[in-house]
């Protein structure tokens, strides 16, 4: 089988090629022009077929889809930085927005099976009474990442009625793990450890909120979870992908600091803290779970060890 994926040399997208390979699938991926893939990847994409596509240029999507032809398409480029999007919010609308629009209207003409990776962050403050969240939960974007998200799955809401095209919607809560890029919490703080480690730092952490609790899952896990809901999922449907279980960022930075090789002080960074930030988002994955039979199964611990080791060899 022949599967696309948007923005293959990324975080999740790099994983998900590996195992899309695993499955025995000819794998074809977008990579945007001028951000050349990590040397780490090099095996993977030796086995990967690269498209050099700007998803946001008309015609870009269309010409990418007729050359590969793919059976699934599995939609992951994109801007997905929560922190940095208040900074950005023109550049996330944009990018976020018409990627999807344009690969749509391509998939109109060559219509396949899609995966629209989605998030959490759609859900916006939710009481922790109502948590965890299910699909049904109304969306209330608060940050700019969040309403690019909501308003790609308005897209594909669209595109699924309207136009009848097979669109199955993932909701992703938190995922980490190795290759994960700065800007995420964990990858944050592994990176510093990593460079306190490697004597490059002095042996201090600095951190933002930390009384945030969220649902993380591991990357590899995360991808199995798009893979199968693309599988065995219903087209027009939405479904979460969460651990349903909840941990304080400062359960994770003293996870990092059992790791780490040398005692290190953290320091709160004023500049690290967001003008919303959710209190919590836990997630309930019960849909995809009775539709997939999908479940997580790598611990939290073994994530972080693993991104910290990653962390490690890229200082
Ligand atoms: N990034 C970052 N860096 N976050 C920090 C830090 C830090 O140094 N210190 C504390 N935090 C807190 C944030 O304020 C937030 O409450 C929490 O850690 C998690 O932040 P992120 O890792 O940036 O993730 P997120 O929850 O905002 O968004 C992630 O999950 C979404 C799905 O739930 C991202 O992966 C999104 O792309 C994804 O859609």
């Amino acid at each position: 089988m022949r599967v696309l994926i948007t923005g293959v040399t990324g975080f999740a997208g790099s994983h998900l090629a590996e195992l899309a390979l695993v499955e025995g699938a000819e794998v074809h991926g977008t990579v945007l022009p001028g951000s050349p893939p990590s040397a780490d990847l090099a095996p993977l994409l030796a086995r990967t077929r690269l498209h050099p596509c700007d998803l946001t240029e008309p015609g870009a999507a269309a010409r990418v889809l007729g050359e590969v032809r793919p059976e699934r398409v599995f939609h992951l480029a994109g801007l997905s930085v929560v922190g940095s999007s208040w900074a950005n919010r023109a550049e996330v609308l944009r990018v976020n927005l018409e990627a999807a629009f344009h690969l749509l209207e391509a998939l109109r003409e060559l219509p396949a099976p899609c995966l629209l990776v989605s998030s959490a962050e759609v859900y916006g403050l939710v009481d922790e009474a109502a948590q965890p969240i299910p699909e049904t939960a109304p969306l209330r974007p608060v940050s700019p990442y969040a309403l690019s998200k909501a308003c790609q799955e308005l897209y594909a809401t669209y595109y699924a009625l309207a136009e009848r095209l097979p669109i199955v919607t993932v909701r992703a809560f938190n995922h980490i793990g190795p290759r994960q890029g700065p800007g995420f919490v964990s990858a944050d703080i592994a990176r510093q450890v990593a460079a306190v480690e490697a004597g490059q730092a002095p042996p201090v952490l600095a951190v933002g909120n930390t009384a945030a609790r969220r649902d993380f899952t591991d990357v590899r896990d995360m991808v199995r979870a798009y893979w199968l809901a693309l599988e065995k999922g219903l087209p027009g449907e939405v479904y979460n992908a969460a651990s349903g279980t909840a941990v304080t960022i400062r359960e994770v930075v003293e996870i990092f600091l059992s790791l780490a090789r040398v005692p290190i002080e953290v320091r709160e960074d004023p500049a690290r803290f967001r003008p919303v930030d959710l209190p919590l988002l836990l997630g309930d994955a019960g849909k995809l779970r009775a539709a997939t039979g999908w479940a997580p199964a790598i611990p939290l611990r073994t994530s972080l060890a693993d991104t910290l080791a990653d962390w490690c060899r890229r200082v």
